[in-house]
């Protein structure tokens, strides 16, 4: 099936790893897939082992490797699709509908960007790193998570370059005690961002927004929504907007500029 570059692809699942509690890191093989998507993007996985289970698990990546024809996602384990999901192991295969969904934009002009990550919201939060580094803007990081043993990711973003890698956990067993919004309060106050990219929980995602408001900052966010279709045909993703109208997550998001989001 193909429909505006959307094709469904089969892929090989290379590795299938824990990274940190409840949290896995698959790398599967699909050349084409990797060469289409764009930062800020998802796939459409569907996860084989039950017949009941027709709907796919949409997932961002963390990086798609072109020149190995790799998709890297680190995912959270919830439910039944994403716990059949860490039960495939390196070999087995299975298609991915993709790339789902608008990429995180470039800011034209952008010299200095913070990326604030929630929890599993860290997987298009490193895409977006890897898409600020290439372009040569400068970028700060915050990752929150509710305890130290969930983290990931600290060391790929400043591996990437981040100027700054602010950690804050709800229970003050990694980094400042408290929520992204604490740290991002901070950075703002200091630095001067052209931009901030968000993703992670909604009520974190609206604190980030009411913040950059506030400090005169343009916002991007990547919204998650209940998906059946993931591309735009059944109506279940819909996203409230400011101006009363709605949008789907799935065809016009899941990337939207915070400023157009009812929160
Ligand atoms: C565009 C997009 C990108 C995503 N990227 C990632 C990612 O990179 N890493 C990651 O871990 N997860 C990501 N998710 C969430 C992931 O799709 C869900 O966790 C997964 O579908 C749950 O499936 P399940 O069968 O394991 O659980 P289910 O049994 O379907 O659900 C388990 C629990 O999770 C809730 N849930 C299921 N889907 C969603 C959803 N879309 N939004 C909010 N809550 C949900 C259910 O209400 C239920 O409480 C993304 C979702 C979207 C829409
Ligand atoms: S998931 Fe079907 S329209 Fe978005």
């Amino acid at each position: 099936m193909t429909s505006g570059g959307l094709a469904v692809h089969e892929f090989t699942v290379a590795l299938n790893e824990g990274v940190a509690d409840g949290l896995m890191r698959i790398v599967i093989s699909a050349p084409e897939l990797a060469a289409a998507l764009a930062p800020g993007q998802f796939v459409n996985i569907h996860v084989p082992g039950d017949a009941s289970q027709i709907l796919r698990v949409p997932l961002s990546f963390s990086h798609a490797d072109a020149a190995a024809g790799t998709v890297e996602i680190v995912y959270a384990v919830v439910g039944d699709g994403t716990r059949r999901l860490s039960e495939m192991t390196a070999g087995e295969t299975s298609t991915a509908v993709g790339p789902c969904g608008n990429p995180w934009p470039t800011v034209p002009a952008a010299r200095r960007a913070c990326v604030v990550a929630g929890g599993v919201g860290v997987t298009p939060v490193v895409a977006c790193a890897r898409m600020l580094a290439a372009s040569g803007v400068a970028f700060d990081a915050v990752v929150g998570t509710q305890t130290a043993g969930k983290l990931w990711g600290t060391d790929v973003l400043e591996g990437l370059g981040a100027g700054a890698v602010a950690v804050t956990t709800d229970d003050g067993s990694a980094g400042r005690r408290g929520f992204t919004t604490d740290a991002l309060a901070d950075l703002l106050a200091e630095k001067d961002y052209d931009v901030v990219y968000t993703c992670g929980p909604e009520v974190m995602m609206a604190g980030v927004a009411r913040l950059c408001r506030d400090a005169g900052v343009r916002c991007l966010v990547s919204m998650e929504r209940m998906m059946c279709c993931g591309f735009g045909a059944c109506g279940t993703c819909n996203v409230a907007m400011a101006d009363g109208t709605y949008k789907s997550c799935c065809k016009d998001g899941p990337v939207f500029d915070a400023e157009e989001v009812a929160w």
